[in-house]
This record gives structure tokens, sequence and C-alpha cells, in this order.
């Protein structure tokens, strides 16, 4: 067993609220899954959960249903995500099951957060609920959960001083992994239920950051990705973002660092200079949300359409061969046709290269969930497929480029469709798919890329760069 050490797990906390006690058997020599939805954040949290019950004793299970232990960790920036959480939790066997009584299933993240002890009852009927901002908890939940108590709620907010042993995580990337540098959200966009599940931002402290990432790398990750609700708006005493990019870039013998999501009020020229230089990659997360200045503000995004495509002049004309991904947002409360063809109009003007769209969903906690202008569903239909067919082209045209040149790629899993085709990523982040027989996963290697289709490319290995096995 990992002896692990829990970083002032006790500050900030409150009793945990305890609906009922019954003794069940212990979790000895038992096994554990979690499915994750979401965000990275989440599955970050996940393994940081996995590594707190391997640490308990638990192992992982061959299957979720034989599993002892289900951790179910969940998303609620949409309702959709929501109701994909917890239908999973209630149709899940351990929950169905007849057998239950020695299995138990928890959930944790922003639906834990967002709903708390309403999880413990039908249908959902969860034995344990571990709100996002309560994850450094888990070793004592755990803890609580061997003794044999049960309906256990936790879910008060962590304090910023509150950090995690980086030791505890269970990585399951082979050369890739995540680094958070801040968590929760203070921006308030009026749509966003982030800030009231995870609750405000607070930064970690930046001596545990380049920690955390030159270990990282001394054990032979490759391919680094700093995580934060708004990434660059790190800010510790005197280190802002970019100074704490410049420090972790002279990082010996790492080879890829990249970071998500960026927000666009917050993009300085200095990151963007930065951008042009391995180990950075010239890859970048921004969302647009809407093109429209009356959207934006309605929104509380502290940025114009003008603001945010100078902010894209100087990705383009800074870094080589930038890539830039966004998300957009159609049929915000009262967007107009106007409104919608401003969006459009960006979206041609700043040529994506990826684009993530999606249809309003009102939140709870959130201004815009009071906001009574609705856009008619059939209206945010229509408007939502003709952005589709845009961003269809502008995937063809941006992943077009490609054919014909070469490009590193780190290898990190057979594809989902198709288990003979090797799957990697190049530094601009797009999939890349290589025959299987040609490289191993957590290689790193050049490939010629052959073909573009709208989401990945093709290609052949040219040349094997560094080897599977870590040094
Ligand atoms: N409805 C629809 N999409 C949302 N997003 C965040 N909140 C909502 C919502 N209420 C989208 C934003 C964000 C992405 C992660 O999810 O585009 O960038
Ligand atoms: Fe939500 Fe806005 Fe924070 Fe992103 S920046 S998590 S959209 S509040």
């Amino acid at each position: 067993m990992t002896k692990v050490k829990a970083y002032r797990v006790d500050a900030g906390i409150v009793p945990i609220k305890l609906i009922s006690r019954t003794k069940r058997p212990t979790l000895d020599n038992k096994t554990y899954s979690i499915i994750t939805f979401g965000c990275q954040m989440n599955k970050l949290d996940s393994e940081v959960a996995a590594g707190h019950l391997q640490a308990a004793g638990l192992t992982p299970a061959q299957t979720v249903e034989s599993a002892d232990l289900l951790l179910v960790n969940s998303c609620s920036v949409r309702a959709k995500a929501q109701d994909r959480a917890t239908t999973t939790l209630h149709s899940l066997p351990q929950t169905k099951n007849a057998t239950r009584s020695t299995r138990l299933v928890g959930i944790m993240g922003c639906v834990a957060q967002q709903m708390k002890e309403k999880l413990l009852d039908a249908p959902f009927n969860a034995d344990f609920v571990i709100g996002a901002r309560a994850l450094p908890r888990l070793p004592e939940i755990i803890d609580r959960l061997l003794a044999g108590e049960r309906k256990i709620v936790a879910s008060e907010s962590e304090r910023p001083d509150c950090d995690y042993d980086p030791a505890v995580i269970h990585r399951t990337g082979k050369r890739s992994a995540y680094v958070a540098v801040s968590r929760g959200c203070s921006n308030l966009c009026t749509y966003c239920i982030v800030p009231y599940v995870r609750g405000p931002i607070w930064h970690r402290n930046p001596e545990n950051i380049i920690n955390e990432v030159s270990q990282l790398v001394q054990s032979g990750y490759l391919d680094l990705c700093l995580l934060g609700q708004n990434v660059n708006n790190y800010s510790h005493g005197r280190w802002h973002f970019t100074q704490l990019l410049e420090r972790l870039a002279q990082t010996d013998r790492l080879r890829r660092l990249r970071f998500i999501t960026t927000h666009p009020k917050d993009l300085s020229i200095e990151t963007v200079k930065l951008m042009a230089h391995p180990p950075l990659v010239p890859y970048i997360s921004m969302p647009l949300q809407s093109g429209s200045d009356r959207i934006l503000r309605l929104m509380n995004r502290g940025y114009t359409r003008t603001e945010y495509l100078e902010k894209v002049a100087w990705l383009r004309e800074h870094i080589d061969g930038s890539f830039i991904s966004t998300d957009i947002m159609v049929g915000f409360p009262g967007e107009s046709e106007a409104d919608f063809e401003d969006t459009l109009e960006v979206v041609r003007l700043a040529k994506f290269d990826n684009i993530y769209s999606f249809i309003y969903s009102p939140r709870p906690f959130t201004k815009a969930a009071s906001l009574k202008n609705e856009v008619p569903r059939d209206v945010v239909k229509q408007r939502f497929k003709r952005l589709l067919a845009l961003e269809r082209q502008n995937n063809i045209d941006s992943l077009h480029r490609f054919v014909g040149s070469t490009l590193e790629v780190l290898v990190d899993g057979a594809s989902r469709k198709d288990r003979a085709v090797a799957c990697g990523r190049c530094p601009q982040n797009v999939v890349v798919n290589l025959p299987h027989d040609s490289c191993e996963v957590g290689e790193l290697v050049l490939a010629t890329i052959t073909t573009a289709g709208i989401h990945s490319l093709v290609g052949k290995v040219t040349r094997r760069l560094v080897p599977a096995a870590k040094s």
C-alpha cells in the first residue's frame, strides 16, 4: 500500500453531514471503477480519486459491472451532461442489483456539488456524495466508508490554501499528464454554473506547480497540459501566468507544454510570444461564445468582438502554424438573427481551426437562467445547423493544410473505431491515426500526413524519435 501524504486536508473543514449510519463490510481487497464525464479538470480529479482509493487498498476492477466501489465523476455544465451522470447513476447494476448491500456507489464532481443529499435518495441511491469543492476530503470520506459509514454528503468549499500532494495522483496517460494551476472560477459569465459548483478561483502555489512539473518530466512524461477553468488568469504573489509559463518552459527534457482554457480577456501578447517557442505548442483553446458585442455584454465576457479578433491576429502573426480552437454557444436568451450573423462573421474572419458548438442550456444559480426572452427551439436548431455547416468547412480547410507535411506524433492509444489503428496527437493537438504495427503507445514518432479528415489526420511513421519505455 502506498503511503499518501494529504496536504492540510483539515483546512476549512466543517463536519460532514451524516444522514444515516449502517454497518457494512469493509473495503479491504475490494475493487473500484470510476466513470468520468466532462472536462479535463474532471479527468484529473478522477486520477486524484483513483490515487486515494488505491492508497486505501482498493485495486482497479476489470469491468464497471464487477466493481465493489463505483464512482461517477459528474459534469453539470449543460442539462444534458447532468442527465448523463444521473442516468448513469440510477441505471448502474450496483444501484439496481439485489446484491447491492456489498457494493458501494458514489458520485463526485459538479452534479454532486449541485444536488448534494438529493442524490442519496431514489432513484439515485448513492452511498456517498463528494462535491467538486470537497475533493481534498476524499481520504477522510474513504476512511469513513472503510469504517462502515454510509450516506455521506461532503460539499463544503475548499480553502484556497488547500492543495493536494501530486504523488497521490494515479496517472492514466503514459507520456501525457495534467497539472492544475488553479481551481474554480470567479468570472461569473452569466450562463455558467462552474463558479457556483467549483467555487471562486484559487491559485496553486507556483513552487508546488514547478515541482510537480519537474517530477513528472523526470519520471518520463513528455507532454504536460496546464489546467484551469480560466488558466491564464493565474496569479500568485508576484507570479502571473506568463512568468509561470516561462519558468515551466525551462524544464529540461519537457517536449510539449500546453494549457487550457484561455480566457480571451486575459490573453497577453507576452503569452502569445512565448507560445511561438517549444516546448510550448502552437495550440490554443480560446472560447468566443458569441460574435455579437451585445450578447458578449449580456454574457459578462469582458471583451468585444474587435478585441477578440485582435488576439486572433496576434496568434496568427507570432505563432508559426497556430491552431485555434474555440467554443461557441447558440441561442443565448435574446439572441437575434443579427447577433447570430455577427457570430458567423467572426467565425469566417477568425478562420478557426476547430469549433465546439453548444446549444445554450439554462443552468441553476446562473443570472441568465432568469432571463425571459428565450429563443424559440426551432430557431436555435436552425442556427445550430448553420454553424455546424460552417464549422465543418473550417475543419476541412484547416486540416487539409497538413497533408504532405511531417509532424511529430505522440502515440497515446488505439483508435476507438478500429483497434488496428494507433492514435496519437501532433503539437497542434490534432488526432493522427497511424498503422498500429508501426509504433507503440508512449512512443514519439515523426509521421508524414497522407490524408486529412474533418476531425483527424492519417499518417505514416517515418522515424521513431523516443521509445515507448520511460527512461
Ligand atoms: N449552456 C451551453 N453551453 C455552455 N457552456 C458553458 N455553460 C453553458 C451553458 N449554460 C459551454 C461554453 C464553455 C464550454 C465548456 O461549455 O461554450 O466554453
Ligand atoms: Fe464558466 Fe466563464 Fe469561468 Fe469559463 S470563464 S468556467 S465559461 S464562468
